[in-house]
């Protein structure tokens, strides 16, 4: 199986790409992925919301195929890529060994592998979108997804707030610092949070829910539900302003007008 990358695609998401397939397809972080079979609260409760219309599912990042597993029965068809080539193979041995019928292959967010107005909803879980470090690219991902859609289709993904102190005493303050002239800078821009596990490491870039949702509108889509993983948890399915502001997870569902 090949790696996907874009033709003509810049340094950056080219070593982006290379940092996604050491990260995700090797060693424990492979191993906890390939053993992840199970919905958060927050995304058993967005997903039975604005996940159960049936027709065509398009699982973007699908990853070693966590959600697509767990939403087969709700779709008639299910396709699901991944950048990852391993992450696909372990979903791919699955997919044999439940004997189920999912499509899964490897392929980029930025240029998805299918055709235009194909599927009725379409799913970038567990923060994958934010591994696309800039806006353009986050923006071609949306263009994609709107691409993709049939009018009236459904687009949830999740992110990781950027309204976490854990993160801004790490990443952000010392970058900031950095930038004044105190303490050194290891590169990364302002909103960059970096992860390593057992010997692989990778960024991802952390979400102002505010700035989201305008770039959503933008991109066309019509918002449909905002919440957060911690006011799901404790059983607030009403969005409230408060929402914006807390740490961990956040939600979203929208809709390309139709
Ligand atoms: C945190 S994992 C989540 C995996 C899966 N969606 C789940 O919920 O279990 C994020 C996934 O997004 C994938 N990803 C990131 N950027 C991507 C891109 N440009 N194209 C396709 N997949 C991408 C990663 O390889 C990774 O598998």
């Amino acid at each position: 199986m090949t790696a996907s990358l874009q033709p003509n695609a810049d340094l950056g998401s080219i070593r982006s790409t290379i940092e996604k397939q050491l990260f995700y397809g090797r060693g424990s972080v492979l191993d906890e992925y390939s053993r992840a079979w199970d919905l958060r609260t927050g995304e058993a409760h967005v997903f039975n919301r604005f996940l159960s219309g049936g027709g065509r599912l398009l699982d973007v990042g699908c990853g070693t195929g966590r959600t697509s597993f767990l939403l087969a029965d709700r779709f008639a068809r299910i396709d699901a890529f991944d950048i990852v080539p391993e992450m696909i193979e372990v979903a791919q041995k699955r997919n044999l060994e439940l004997e189920m019928n999912i499509r899964f292959f490897v392929g980029d967010a930025m240029q998805m592998p299918v055709t235009t107005s194909s599927y009725d909803a379409v799913l970038f879980a567990y923060n994958g979108i934010e591994g696309i470090l800039d806006a353009d690219g986050q923006r071609k991902v949306l263009a994609e997804v709107s691409r993709v859609l049939r009018p009236g289709g459904v687009f949830v993904f999740t992110t990781k707030s950027c309204f976490n102190m854990t993160y801004a005493r790490r990443f952000y303050l010392p970058r900031l610092l950095a930038r004044m002239g105190v303490g050194k800078h290891d590169g990364g821009s302002p909103l960059e949070v970096t992860v390593a596990q057992g010997g692989n490491r990778m960024r991802w870039h952390t979400t102002n829910p505010i700035a989201m949702k305008r770039q959503l509108r933008r991109a066309g889509f019509d918002l449909l539900y905002f919440n957060s993983e911690v006011a799901l948890g404790r059983g607030q399915t009403r969005p409230r302003l408060a929402s914006n502001f807390h740490r961990w997870d956040h939600f979203y569902a929208c809709r390309k007008p139709g």
